[in-house]
């Protein structure tokens, strides 16, 4: 199957071009898409067809059940069996834009799509072209992230066509995504209401409006959620790079100093030296490039660097340094799958700490990588 490719300005576009985009859509088969978080794989939630072939392009087990994209509060109508007050205002408040919330599901949602679950992920995303896209197809749009299962989230329409070029017959490359992980999704039926993913809406900016939110935490190993999950996702591996990735964390990552990254900063320059004498060919996620690496590191002709662009100002001691959260979430599955397009067999990352988009990343971060060492305060 040949994959077409369709290239939109996001700022300025004519939704016509969608038309053939949107008659895919009618038929039952599947189309690559920007949204503001990562690319998504979108079928028609009435299509019993298009369901099946998302599952089948991504690799995706059955019981993962899919998010529905809207573009109007009438559409979420048929969808749900109730629209409790408190749950109105929520949708009102933050859509659209990268938050996804749990419903309970009307019959008219299909088994396939929820797998099997009594309720459905849905999001109203604020990308103009996946809102176009949704309009001019006239129904909801069940849609995955768009890379092989797995995998890190496309964030380009090129990681798109990487990972499902002839599987799939049609993407719309809108260019970089704006926030580069996922949507946070969350259930404010339970309660308290629970984030069950972390992702592009921050926590900070829910709770001001949301004050008893919770979050779920991410020790997944042990908990009676990971073996009855309510969110199925949670149980598989996620978002792997290739190369074996190691995690350098501070036990309490909830603030980050000077000392605390000099420790992260020690055991980088210790491991990276380690898998150099080993002959392998180590890449470096740089999360806090306000802080130079050594020039051994640097210069090193078997080493990677790719840098994200948290920004430290070398002069702050002992209190909080500025991370740039937003670039090093926006960047960080480029990150990971150009390290692995450049063959490196080791990728190296120090934790940024867990607030604003640093939940999320942690997350990723956490779920990609093959081994965590732990820094303990000294
Ligand atoms: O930003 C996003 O959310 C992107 C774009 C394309 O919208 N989509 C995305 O979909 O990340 P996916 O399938 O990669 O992740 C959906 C997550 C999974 O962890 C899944 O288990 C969870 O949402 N989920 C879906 N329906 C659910 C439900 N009824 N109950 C609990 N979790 C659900
Ligand atoms: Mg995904």
């Amino acid at each position: 199957m040949e994959t077409k490719i369709l290239r939109l300005n996001p700022d300025h576009f004519d939704p016509k071009k969608l038309k053939e985009a949107a008659n895919i859509i009618q038929n039952g088969d599947i189309v690559g898409f920007p949204t503001e978080t990562v690319y998504g794989l979108g079928g028609s939630i009435y299509s019993d067809d298009a369901i099946k072939k998302i599952f089948q392009a991504k690799g995706r087990p059955m019981d993962n059940p899919l998010i529905v994209h809207i573009s109007s509060m009438e559409m979420l109508k048929d969808l749900v069996l109730e629209i409790p007050e408190n749950v109105q205002k929520i949708c009102e408040h933050y859509w659209p834009g990268p938050l996804t919330i749990l419903f309970r599901k009307s019959p008219i949602v299909a088994d396939s799509v929820t797998a099997g679950l009594p309720t459905v992920a849905i999001r109203m995303p604020s990308h103009p072209i996946a809102k176009s896209f949704i309009e001019v197809a006239g129904v909801p749009i069940a849609a995955p992230s768009a890379n092989s299962s797995g995998r890190p989230s496309p964030t380009t329409a090129e990681h798109v066509y990487h990972d499902l070029h002839g599987k799939i017959p049609y993407i719309i490359d809108g260019g970089k995504t704006n926030f580069g992980v996922e949507s946070t999704v969350i259930d404010v039926h339970r309660n308290p209401p629970m984030i069950l993913r972390p992702g592009g809406m921050n926590y900070e900016d829910l709770v001001s409006f949301i004050p008893n939110l919770q979050i779920y935490e991410k020790s997944i190993s042990d908990s009676e959620l990971e073996k009855h999950p309510s969110t199925p996702g949670l149980k598989y591996t996620h978002y792997s790079p290739n190369a074996y990735l190691i995690l350098i964390e501070f036990n309490e990552m909830k603030s980050s100093d000077l000392s605390i990254l000099s420790s992260m900063r020690h055991k980088l320059e210790k491991l990276h030296l380690k898998y150099i004498k080993m002959g392998k060919k180590v890449g470096i996620i740089h999360t806090h490039s306000g802080i130079q690496l050594s020039a051994q590191i640097i210069n090193h002709s078997q080493t990677e660097i790719y840098p994200l662009g948290a920004q430290l100002n070398p002069d702050q001691s002992n209190q909080d340094v500025i991370d740039n959260f937003g670039q090093v979430a926006q960047g960080l599955f480029s990150a990971m799958r150009n390290l692995d397009e450049l063959g490196v067999e080791i990728i190296l990352v120090e934790g940024i700490s867990e607030k604003y988009e640093g939940l999320a990343v942690m997350n990723r971060l956490r779920k990609a990588a093959s081994e965590i060492i732990e820094i303990k305060k000294r």
